[in-house]
């Protein structure tokens, strides 16, 4: 009984290999952000067990969530901003390796300036400015490398630097914006100096988003001809992911009590990237699916990850049978059940503790405590 059970996930636990890295099967950890690091930004014993955990319940990647690479002050971030994070994100690497052999992804990202009743546009931001962000970027990948991981990916999705650069909104006329290329420019420089550092055969992947939903962000219109670029230019895998922009937040908490730089949750964009109960399961698929079509008529064999409310592997292998994504990216089902993948494997799907998709672990982003399931607390 078990094995069959197991055996019906036929593409779920296959391997894929990109460039160079092989992952044992199609569930990787998504980003998550989980604010267990200190104050400062060092890793903790506590962030060294929350991930292994997750890393014995049997996905082939984890993903540390998003690494802060400018050295601006934000509570609680894991980063790569200092030769002084590098100790202990390799031991968290280094630990993950022998204990399970599991992969690491680092996710890096680069945040506009705030104030308390002020945040930066990118059209404010100078070429001083930009320069630094990819300089950040070069030097956190450096970084990356010495700690041992072994996939880079850029952020450029939500509410966050290069995402706001790949929006439509992004009006600037100095060659940093208005059209596609301009748009692109910034996160062509950030790829170009991360290729540099890690040379060709290393995985680097992106995550965009597939729709921004704001009024005046990009669509798939924009997306699929920005995916296909990013196919072109060598990105070893794309992670679809949707909204979060950061124009569209309301007020949850009043910003100026908030630590994050913008509140992710809030207004229907928030909402898009990390889709609630009443939003239906797999909202976003869509997304990956198209731009995966795109990709593929283009000739390009890059994988694409796709996340959001996948609470359960039946559905993860039918979004992978119908060639609608490569890998099943998971955050919330696994802040709820560790296991998650080794449930499944193991033909015990049905003891997978369901995520609600409450947004609990949301919420406690949004004030400064660490982002752990109610249910769990672990
Ligand atoms: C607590 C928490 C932290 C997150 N942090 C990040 C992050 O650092 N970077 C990112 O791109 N997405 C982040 N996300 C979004 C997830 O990667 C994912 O796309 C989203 O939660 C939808 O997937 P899910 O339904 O499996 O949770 C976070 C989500 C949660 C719940």
């Amino acid at each position: 009984m078990m094995a069959t059970q197991a055996l019906n996930y036929k593409t779920l636990f296959s391997p894929i290999l990109i460039n160079g890295l092989t992952l044992e099967n199609r569930i990787v950890m998504a980003p998550s952000h989980i604010g267990l690091n200190t104050e400062e930004g060092f890793v903790t014993p506590e962030v060294i067990d929350f991930f292994l955990k997750r890393a014995r319940g049997g996905v082939s990647m984890i993903n540390l969530g998003a690494v802060a690479v400018n050295p601006r002050r934000l509570p609680s971030q894991m980063r790569m901003s200092d030769d002084k994070f590098v100790p202990g994100v390799k031991e968290l690497v280094d630990r993950i390796h022998s204990e399970t052999g599991v992969k690491v992804c680092a996710q890096l990202y680069d945040w506009l300036k705030i104030g308390r009743h002020w945040k930066q546009d990118i059209h404010e931001m100078t070429f001083e400015e930009i320069g630094k962000s990819i300089d950040y970027h070069e030097k956190a990948a450096i970084r990356a490398l010495q700690a041992g991981i072994d996939a880079i990916e850029i952020h450029a999705a939500h509410g966050y630097v290069l995402a706001s650069f790949l929006s439509l909104r992004n009006k600037r006329d100095d060659g940093y914006g208005g059209n596609l290329e301009g748009r692109m420019k910034i996160v062509t420089e950030v790829y170009e100096k991360i290729r540099g550092v890690v040379g060709a055969n290393y995985p680097v992947g992106i995550r965009i988003n597939g729709d921004d939903f704001i009024v005046g962000g990009n669509s798939l219109k924009q997306s699929r001809i920005i995916a296909r670029n990013l196919a072109e230019m060598g990105l070893d895998y794309i992670s679809v992911t949707a909204g979060g922009s950061y124009q569209d937040t309301q007020g949850v908490i009043p910003k100026w009590e908030c630590p994050h730089p913008y509140p992710p949750v809030g207004g229907y964009s928030g909402y898009r990237s990390m889709p609630p109960a009443d939003m239906p399961e797999a909202v976003n698929v869509y997304l990956a699916a198209d731009l995966r079509k795109t990709i593929r008529h283009a000739g390009y064999a890059t994988p694409l990850v796709t996340a959001g409310r996948i609470p359960y592997p039946e559905l993860a292998e039918t979004i992978l049978e119908e060639g609608q994504a490569d890998l099943i990216g998971l955050s919330r089902p696994l802040i709820r059940d560790p296991d998650w993948a080794a449930k499944a494997k193991e033909g015990r799907s049905k003891e997978i503790k369901r995520c609600t998709y409450c947004n609990y672990c949301v919420e406690r982003e949004l004030y400064g405590t660490p982002s752990l399931c109610q249910y769990t607390q672990e």
